[in-house]
């Protein structure tokens, strides 16, 4: 699978934004698996753009936490939770959302939504999908886990300080088990891992490298492919 290439951040979320539109023009009831982290967030506030101006329409679909730290209160600014809801659902105008608390309750709202239409996800620097961190199985089930040294360091960047070194995420049964994926990936420190994730081996130590699996849709900017 080779990934479309944008020539750059503001590329890539007009071509993803365009993905987006389409499927919930498909599907008004979508379930989106929600990705935080920098890289959605110029296609986040595209689609909020586009629902402003009354070209899509986002209010019957269902957005889906994708993972979340142990130990956050609500009005922590760390809350993936919250982070979900300022980008995504509240300026897009969702009225349904699945908050991620236990690995029981997630399972069972997966099951109610029948399943997920779409997961919308970021490439962590060392592979990861969510907080599925390496190594991952395909079949990791949504748990809690320890985050590594270079998630920490990574998130570090968000905020500014230190995160909760436990995380809970969304397995990656559920997220293989989308009906589509979509990848996006920006930026020079992502072309390693992008490249071992879309060339290299399947394997544990590179989660995202069994998106191949799924039907897969990678946008990528020049710096993180070529
Ligand atoms: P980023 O994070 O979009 O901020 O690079 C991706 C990730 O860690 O999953």
């Amino acid at each position: 699978m080779t990934p479309t290439i944008q020539a750059d951040a503001e590329q890539l979320a007009q071509a993803a934004a365009d993905f987006i539109t389409a499927q919930v023009r498909a599907n008004p009831h979508l379930s989106i698996l929600v990705a935080t982290g920098n890289t959605p967030m110029p296609t986040y506030a595209e689609l909020a753009r586009r629902v402003e101006a009354g070209d899509v329409d986002f209010s019957r679909a269902t957005a889906v936490q994708l993972d979340e730290y142990l130990g956050i209160e609500d009005d922590d600014p760390r809350s993936l939770w919250n982070w979900m809801r300022r980008s995504f659902v509240e300026p897009l105008g969702l009225t349904r959302t699945v908050r991620l608390h236990s690995p029981g309750q997630f399972g069972a709202a997966i099951r109610d939504l029948g399943g997920l239409d779409l997961a919308i996800l970021g490439l962590g620097p060392n592979g990861h999908l969510g907080f599925n961190e390496p190594p991952s199985p395909p079949d990791a089930p949504t748990r809690t886990l320890a985050l590594t040294p270079a998630s920490l360091e990574s998130n570090r960047a968000y905020w500014g300080v230190a995160v909760p070194a436990g995380a809970i995420t969304a397995g990656m049964d559920v997220i293989l088990a989308a009906r589509q994926t979509l990848l996006l990936v920006s930026g020079a420190h992502k072309r390693g891992v992008l490249h071992a994730a879309l060339r290299g081996p399947e394997t544990p130590e590179v989660p995202a490298s069994f998106l191949r699996r799924t039907a897969l849709t990678v946008i990528a900017d020049e710096a993180a492919w070529t």
